[in-house]
């Protein structure tokens, strides 16, 4: 990892904690275990959410992804700057994802077969996490469609009574010890 690359994500931290969620990009080993979850999961546009400086990006095309399945949404307007830099050919929308439907829609509204979110879900609150995922789940392409989303806590991300009430199966698929903190990869889709 670049120490510029970490600079950037640091400083990004240290303005806003609880929105980054992490000091430090994901390990390639995290990066590859969201990325494998992709697979076979159809034809469509994969949605990536929150990808910082691009550790998952660059795993998703690195899984065999074209840079034109890829669309991203960030918030930070200094990682959207690096992302278009650095991945030419993958949209990158600059926006909330609390306004999914918005930004897709923006975006041509095209089928989306997977949600990979790096989203820092646990501190973002549940009234953003539940927008979050309806609209995630609203956009997404068919019943096999899913959610894919890491922690670092122990239990699920989503928040049980948030899974509930939107009908969501969530289950640990992987556990990646290489990265700081360890972290465990969940896939969420309807019940
Ligand atoms: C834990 S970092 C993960 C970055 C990268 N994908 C990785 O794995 O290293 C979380 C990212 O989500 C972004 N983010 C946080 N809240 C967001 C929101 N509401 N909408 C879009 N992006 C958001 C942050 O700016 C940050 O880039």
């Amino acid at each position: 990892m670049a120490i510029q690359e970490l600079g950037l994500f640091l400083g990004s931290w240290l303005r806003s904690p609880l929105k980054v969620g992490a000091v430090a990009p994901s390990s390639d080993m995290l990066a590859r275990a969201m990325a494998r979850e992709v697979d076979s999961l159809g034809d469509g546009v994969i949605l990536e959410l929150g990808p910082g400086t691009g550790v998952v990006t660059r795993a998703l095309l690195h899984q065999g992804i074209a840079p034109e399945r890829l669309l991203l949404v960030e918030r930070e307007p200094h990682f959207c700057h690096l992302l278009h830099g650095r991945f030419p050919g993958v949209r990158v929308i600059q926006g909330d994802a609390g306004k999914l439907g918005e930004l897709v829609k923006g975006a041509g509204s095209p089928k989306i077969s997977a949600v990979v979110s790096s989203l820092p879900l646990l501190s973002l609150g549940i009234g953003l996490q539940r927008d979050i995922l309806r609209e995630s789940f609203r956009i997404l392409d068919s019943d096999k469609g899913c959610f894919i989303q890491f922690t670092y806590g122990f239990g699920s991300p989503v928040h049980p009574v948030l899974q509930r009430r939107l009908g969501l199966t969530g289950l640990p698929v992987t556990r990646v010890l290489w990265n700081i903190p360890p972290a465990v990869v969940w896939h969420y889709r309807k019940a």
